[in-house]
């Protein structure tokens, strides 16, 4: 039973106030607390920020009282481990199409901490409980896609591709690929501080460089020889996030100096891909260019893991239309943008139902809570992406994913992704 509901404005890794939420039971007290994104994709559910002089707007007071005021009264006294039927009640009280009523990032706080009171109650790993609420069927430790080089927004910088990204996949164990990500991102630092200086070695949002190059072919070209100095080649493959809706600009993809439509972006990809060992693009065109994702996946979609991101927005109705138009193979999950832990399972269900790849993803903004690490091996998913191997609000997650791996080894059940993919 939750004997009470307690939240708080804290900070995220940026600076910025985000919100966290404590339920307490007979078993103590169970946390969490909400991530948040800078290229949040338009379709998002609302985070709710108090916009006055505090933290220049970026204040979650009124997303705090949401919780305390609103929201504790009504489940205080209820069984947490009802996860479905409590977040029905918060969709209920909030009763807007993008809970802009009480805030997604109140809604999340506290769906997120239902869970974490509900494992503790019924004495089981998070990951465990989670894999009963989604009722998955197979469990994995999943392959990071880790983010080294940043663009884009995350790094200060307009009209460029956001992430490029490092996937350990041919491995056999989780700790085994986790290790060689980290080997390549020393051997890309040593790289880019004999190449830039020491400067080209600070990092940005997620964790990775961001050295002076703007062709992102040379980009690659500087992963790939990291990958191969680190004695790789072969095993680890590379992962795009473009965040294209961030320099789409009234039908014109915007990349640097050039101005191209979706078919000279997909011919652009089609580049890359034809020169590297790329496996994944997340959001390679833009939320609301259909069309161009539909051509996008039928060209390369065979080849090449196409995730949707901005475009899905974790949303099972959007969901169901690419799933009809046959706009991309991938969901990238990201639980905030959409705002409770059932409507992520169902997001994540139905993509898994339609053979599509799920993603679990961090945002750009984060707190240490590694939450998603249980909820990437609890639903079932192969693939994660946490950022680099920096910064502690990222390697929380990987950290986690240790833990979970050595507990899954003592039963037996311990299986890296990488061969299932
Ligand atoms: P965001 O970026 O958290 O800033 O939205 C992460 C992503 O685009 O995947
Ligand atoms: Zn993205």
């Amino acid at each position: 039973m939750i004997e009470s509901i307690r939240a708080r404005q804290i900070l995220d890794s940026r600076g910025n106030p985000t919100v966290e939420c404590e339920i307490r039971t007979k078993k103590g007290i169970a946390r969490a607390s909400v991530p948040s994104g800078a290229s949040t994709g338009s379709f998002e559910a609302l985070e709710l920020r108090d916009n006055e002089k505090a933290f220049r707007g970026k204040g979650v007071l009124k997303a705090v009282e949401n919780i305390n005021k609103v929201i504790a009264p009504k489940l205080v006294g209820k069984d947490p481990t009802k996860q479905r039927e409590l977040d029905g009640i918060m969709l209920k009280l909030d009763n807007s199409p993008n809970k802009s009523k009480l805030g997604a990032n109140a809604i999340v706080a506290v769906s997120l901490a239902l869970a974490r009171a509900g494992s503790l109650l019924k004495e089981k790993q998070l990951f465990e409980y989670l894999a009963e609420l989604s009722e998955a069927k197979e469990m994995f430790l999943p392959v990071p896609q880790m983010n080294v080089l940043n663009g884009g927004k995350h790094a200060g910088l307009k009209n460029d591709i956001q992430e490029h990204m490092i996937m350990p996949i041919k491995f056999e164990s989780y700790s085994e690929a986790l290790q060689a990500g980290c080997e390549i991102y020393y051997i890309l630092k040593d790289m880019l501080k004999q190449k830039f200086g020491a400067r080209a070695t600070l990092l940005a949002d997620e964790g990775g460089f961001v050295p002076p190059i703007e062709n992102v072919s040379e980009r690659l070209e500087l992963i790939d020889k990291a990958i191969e100095e680190a004695g790789y080649k072969g095993r680890v493959y590379m992962a795009l996030d473009s965040a294209a809706s961030e320099f789409f600009y009234e039908n014109t993809y915007v990349l640097g100096e050039e101005e191209l439509n979706s078919g000279q972006m997909i011919d652009f990809y089609k580049g890359l891909v034809e020169s590297f060992p790329i496996f994944s693009i997340e959001d390679g065109l833009a939320e609301e260019d259909w069309q161009g994702w539909q051509e996008l996946t039928s060209k390369l979609g065979s080849k090449v893991q196409i995730v949707g991101d901005d475009l899905l927005v974790t949303n099972v109705e959007r969901i169901r239309k690419a799933i009809e138009l046959k706009a991309c193979n991938a969901l990238l999950l990201k639980v905030n943008q959409i705002g409770t832990l059932s409507e992520a399972i169902d997001a994540a269900k139905l993509a898994f139902q339609n053979n599509w790849q799920v993603v679990v993803s961090h945002r750009s903004g984060e707190t240490c809570d590694p939450f998603i690490a249980s909820l990437v091996v609890g639903i079932g998913a192969k693939q994660c992406k946490f950022g680099a191997p920096a910064r502690s609000e990222r390697n929380a997650k990987y950290n986690q994913l240790l833990r979970i791996e050595e507990i899954l080894k003592e039963q037996g059940k311990a299986r890296y992704a990488g061969k299932f993919l």
